[in-house]
């Protein structure tokens, strides 16, 4: 089964100037997986993400593509439907824990309002067994709490217990775990995961954090101005990269690839494009740039879906660099 199938999908945000945050994105995602997107500050994994909820503003404007999530055509929803779709198959969590919150209400409160609206049990004793669950101690205390009375820690795991008590077919995370320090991001994400699989939740997880990807995720799916460049088994696509721009990511200290930055392992910085790319996206910064990737967009090379017209000839280097050891382990 499927859970999200993305096919061609191109996009523009409209204004004084137009920009072109999605060229073409092709992407599958298995039911009750976990995909990880990863890619430089700009690449379009944001814009990305709020397509598939419908949250996109109004200057974005959808090109041309497909997008369909648990065998619903998102991008023709009416208005019911898209209440319904935001209620019953998506919850998203974005970055910000405390602004994803009401500031205005108690913790408690809140909970109440999402466990009724999807007509569960929206008394104490359930509101403490939800926090439980995300281990919050000392629940009883919590429920009373105004967000700005949380940490930031805290207050992730309330949005994340609110997002997953709906049970939802699809979780998007945009970097919901940028903001916390190392050991408690190491926990929230051990949380979030672990539920997912019991509730067989297909997550999609936006991160520069190549480590914790690497570790949580089955699948990667690498953008580049606004196209997946390279997708695969995380531990393939970040172990034994093909697309140039997936190496070069890999390469990259962990500790660098922080949210904002550039990559340091390769000169210049991603382009911002304002209509279709013609060639490759990435040949301007590519040291195995030859002629043709300038005006050749590249289609997809199996068995990672690479966009580089040199992907089964860089693959045989590695081949026979005794890189990658035998023909099957590529999946
Ligand atoms: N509301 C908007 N209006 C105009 N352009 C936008 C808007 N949102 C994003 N963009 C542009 O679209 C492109 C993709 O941005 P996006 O935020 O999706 O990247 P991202 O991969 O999420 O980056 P980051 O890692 O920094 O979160 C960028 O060039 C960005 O400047
Ligand atoms: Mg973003």
């Amino acid at each position: 089964m499927t859970a999200v199938r993305i096919s061609d999908l191109a996009l523009d945000f409209t204004g004084t100037t137009t920009v072109r945050a999605l060229d073409g994105v092709d992407l599958d995602v298995a039911a009750g997986s976990s995909m990880a997107i990863v890619g430089e500050s700009g690449s379009g994994k944001s814009t990305l993400a709020a397509v598939i909820g419908r949250l996109q503003p109004k200057s974005a404007q959808i090109v041309r593509g497909e997008l369909e999530v648990d065998g619903i055509d998102v991008r023709s929803l009416d208005h019911d439907a898209l209440r319904a779709y935001r209620r019953d198959t998506l919850a998203y969590i974005a970055q910000d824990p405390i602004g994803s919150l009401d500031p205005t209400m108690r913790i408690g409160a809140q909970l109440r309002l999402v466990l009724r609206a999807i007509g569960d049990d929206d008394g104490l004793p359930r509101q403490l067994a939800l926090l439980e669950s995300m281990r919050i101690s000392d629940p009883a205390r919590v429920v009373r709490l105004f967000p700005h009375q949380i940490s930031g820690g805290m207050a992730q795991r309330v949005a994340i217990a609110m997002a997953m008590c709906r049970r939802p077919k699809l979780l998007i995370a945009d970097e919901p775990t940028a903001a916390l320090d190392s050991q408690v991001r190491e926990e929230v994400i051990r949380l979030l995961f672990t539920q997912a699989r019991e509730q067989k939740t297909t997550i999609l997880w936006l991160s520069h954090d190549l480590p914790a990807v690497a570790r949580w995720c089955d699948e990667v799916a690498v953008m580049y101005a606004g196209r997946v460049v390279e997708r695969g088994p995380a531990a393939a696509v970040l172990g034994r990269p093909v697309h140039p721009y997936a190496r070069a990511l890999a390469a990259t200290d962990p500790s660098r690839a922080r949210r904002g930055e550039r990559l340091s392992s390769i000169p210049g910085s991603p382009p911002v494009l304002h209509g279709e790319a013609e060639g490759c996206a990435f040949a301007a910064r590519c040291a195995h740039r030859i002629d043709a990737c300038e005006v050749v967009r590249p289609d997809p090379v199996p068995p990672r879906h690479s966009l580089c017209i040199r992907a089964a000839e860089l693959g045989e280097a590695d081949r026979r660099a005794g890189l990658v050891p035998d023909e099957g382990v590529i999946v």
